[in-house]
């Protein structure tokens, strides 16, 4: 027997947006912006950057291993009880425990083909076999998703909004989609960018969606700017939180991390701030791309996908970019060779794109 599965053999290793500091060595300029992994750019929420600083003297404990203060606050947040609550590092850490806690042997995973790519690690690493389901227009296919579920689906994955597209699946199409899907199988709604689109009228806000079989993802790291201390949280039926608590790594999230999410949920105005600057910079950037002839899919997340004519192309644009100092995603390797995408930034992170882009057309 090998030591290494083949299935982990086969698998390459996730490919980050370029840090600034490497594209600084690298291209030896300062000045740069990154616009390539939907972060905050507003930075961290205020007032969890207060409460971790004074907190900094209780770090040599361990975490409380229950989450118990920021279960509780988000369950009074959300009006759920707090046996309805996980917490866990990042969504992905979550995901990364449900993966651990359903999975029995012959069972499979349906997700739509080239989302999100943290996903797609997840379930290749699971060595359990997964249809995935080729997009259909730039969203997902939930007819074609349907019809792959069987006797062995145990777990099928739903990035609304989806990274990287930025569109998502409207409450109609959910509805119907959930009416194929057998008590068994479990719905991972992975709402990381929910803050973002729950305005949008038929976007379906999935705690209305109180099913037995369906687990909400949501997360810190975007609308609450903490994707670096790696918060995130769900809810779900009692019962498969229950099993999801006994499985989770027991000391996380870190204590900064419980910290900072209590007093993020308390940070209205940043929240309102972060909503309408993402907005704002949605509605310049979409503009601007169309004044310039740039194909784009409208977006409910905080980037914008542009749609080039070649993977030449793209590369060019994204390495001209690159050498003005501007980092944005090119995503071949998330199988879209054509397609770049673009975080908002600041306004004047945005202005600067746009002239650097009319330069480089
Ligand atoms: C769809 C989607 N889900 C989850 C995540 C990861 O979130 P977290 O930082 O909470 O693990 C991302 C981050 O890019 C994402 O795009």
């Amino acid at each position: 027997m090998p030591l290494v599965p083949s299935y982990i053999k086969k698998l390459s290793s996730y490919k980050p947006g370029k840090p600034i500091e490497e594209v600084k060595r690298e291209l030896g300029i300062s000045n740069i912006i990154k616009l390539a992994s939907n972060e905050n750019p507003l930075g961290p929420s205020p007032k969890a950057i207060n409460a971790i600083e004074s907190n900094i003297h209780n770090f040599h404990r361990y975490p409380d291993a229950s989450g118990y203060d920021l279960r509780k606050k988000l369950a009074k947040n959300f009006n759920v009880k707090i046996d309805n609550v996980v917490i866990g590092a990042g969504s992905e850490g979550i995901m990364s425990t449900i993966m651990r806690t359903f999975l029995l042997n012959d069972d499979q995973l349906i997700g739509s083909e080239n989302s999100f790519i943290g996903f797609k690690v997840l379930a290749n690493s699971s060595g359990r076999l997964t249809n995935w389901v080729p997009m259909k227009d730039s969203r997902y296919d939930l007819d074609g998703m349907a019809k792959k579920i069987n006797d062995y689906t145990k777990i099928i994955y739903i990035a609304n909004p989806d990274n990287p597209m930025g569109t998502f699946v409207t409450k109609d199409e959910f509805d119907e989609f959930y009416s194929y899907v057998p008590p068994r199988a479990l719905i991972i709604l992975d709402e990381a960018y929910f803050e973002f689109a729950k305005n949008i009228p038929e976007y379906p806000d999935s705690m209305h969606y109180r099913y037995n079989n369906v687990i909400t993802l949501r997360s810190f790291s975007k609308a609450y700017g903490l994707g670096g201390l790696r918060i995130g949280y769900g809810f779900a039926h009692h019962d498969l939180i229950s099993n999801l608590m006994k499985v989770k790594v027991p000391f996380e999230p870190s204590i900064p991390a419980q910290i900072a999410g209590c007093a993020a949920l308390e940070d209205l105005d940043f929240l309102k701030r972060t909503v309408k600057a993402n907005q704002d910079s949605l509605q310049y950037l979409q503009n601007e791309f169309g004044k310039l002839g740039v194909l784009f899919l409208p977006s409910a997340a905080n980037f914008i996908t542009t749609i080039w004519e070649s993977e030449d192309e793209a590369r060019n644009i994204v390495n001209k970019l690159m050498e003005a100092g501007i980092i944005v995603r090119h995503l071949k390797s998330f199988g879209w060779p054509n397609y770049i995408r673009i975080s908002t930034g600041l306004k004047e992170e945005n202005k600067r794109l746009i002239s650097q882009l009319k330069i480089i057309l």
